[in-house]
């Protein structure tokens, strides 16, 4: 009998991840706003932290991330003990499924959420279930209702991306004091810093309280390090040795350690990046419900914005943008293929995304 290679069962169901496009062909210098990467891009004292080990890079980093911990921990009044850095949040996101969910195991996440949740899932033998939403926000009590013998992981993005919605402190406790103490909720937190809510609060009090709890937070979007992948997690210390057992000894480089630990010391760089966003995204919000678009309320830095009665008109508005050298993202992955999400840009970006988006549903109304 001849057997085939086969990877394990669930592997390849997994829609493979597919990010925001950087390019337009025929088009040189596109305005990118399909990532959610920063508008002003990074502390220049992280580019020079980055910069400043180009004559080292034959060392090994140092592989448990220590200063940039004990940094993390003095900003957050946090353990360092308990904060474990990764290659970006998705790795982190990937070995928790890994060290808590395998074959049998179910792992919930709102149907709106972060696809990076379901992929981890298939990857790790387990099964994702996607629990519906109420108002494209995460339902607390749906999960809760959901959750069975079977639930080992729940994860909540928090605010979530694509629908930009939250919950709140209250409902997020809910949540918590609604699970087995044998689930563990991680509550990724990668927009946490764009968040300027009085009932927002980030996972940490959570963590704090209870040992099966994550937060989970990224360098990628407010720090705008997307390109060295620069995440960690803040947990229980028994959290915190599981993944310090499954993480690969060497898994954040050393530019990625210096730079972040830079931009942490950038308070500046940061209240910038804060304010910026806090004007830019509702100026945007409002330009464009002043169009007639539908959009979610949304707390980061990127808004979702209704553009078509179905995917053939969100998509006829993306071509149409991208025909004028703007990148949006699509969203027919995340079961919202009406919408177009679009990161909140530079003053110029944003002027020529409602410009274009005007003229669009000009042309529109021109041709019914
Ligand atoms: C909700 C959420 N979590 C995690 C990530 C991944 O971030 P990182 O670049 O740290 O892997 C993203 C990136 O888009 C995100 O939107």
């Amino acid at each position: 009998m001849t057997e085939i290679l086969q990877p394990r069962p669930g592997i390849l169901d997994i829609s493979p991840y597919i990010g925001g496009e950087a390019k337009i062909p025929g088009k040189a210098d596109p305005i990118r706003l399909a990532s959610n990467e920063s508008a002003l891009g990074p502390s220049p004292k992280a580019i020079e932290a980055y910069k400043a080990l180009a004559g080292s890079i034959h060392r090994y980093p140092e592989g448990g991330s220590a200063e940039l911990r004990a940094a993390l921990g003095k900003i957050h009044n946090i353990d360092p003990a308990r904060i474990v850095c990764g290659a970006g949040s998705d790795e982190l996101i990937g070995l928790l499924t890994r060290a808590y969910a395998g074959p049998g195991d179910e792992v919930l996440y709102g149907r709106h959420g972060f696809l990076m949740y379901p992929i981890a899932s298939l990857s790790a033998g387990a099964t994702p279930i996607a629990v519906p939403e109420k108002d494209l926000t995460f339902d607390v009590d749906a999960v809760l209702k959901r959750v069975g013998p079977k639930t080992k992981i729940v994860f909540i993005a928090n605010p979530n991306n694509p629908t930009g919605t939250y919950v709140s402190r209250a409902a997020l406790k809910r949540l918590h004091a609604g699970l087995p103490p044998s689930v563990l909720l991680v509550i990724d937190a990668a927009y946490a810093e764009f968040v300027s809510r009085n009932d927002y609060e980030p996972g940490i009090e959570l963590v704090n309280a209870a040992s099966n709890v994550v937060m989970t937070r990224t360098f990628s979007k407010i720090y705008a390090l997307a390109a060295l992948r620069l995440g960690w997690a803040y947990c229980g210390v028994e959290v915190a040795d599981v993944l310090n057992r499954v993480r690969n000894p060497f898994n954040v480089s050393a530019p990625a350690q210096a730079a972040g630990l830079a931009a942490l010391e950038d308070a500046e760089a940061l209240d910038r990046a804060r304010k910026h966003n806090e004007i830019w995204r509702p100026w945007l919000e409002n330009e464009l419900r002043a169009l007639g678009l539908a959009l979610t309320p949304s707390v980061a830095n990127f808004v979702l914005a209704r553009f078509g009665e179905d995917a053939k008109g969100a998509d006829a508005a993306l071509s149409f943008l991208q025909s004028r050298g703007i990148i949006a993202r699509r969203m027919a992955a995340y079961g919202l293929p009406e919408y177009l999400r679009i990161t909140i840009g530079t003053e110029s970006e944003m002027r020529a995304v409602v410009a274009t988006a005007k003229e669009w549903v000009q042309a529109k109304r021109r041709a019914s």
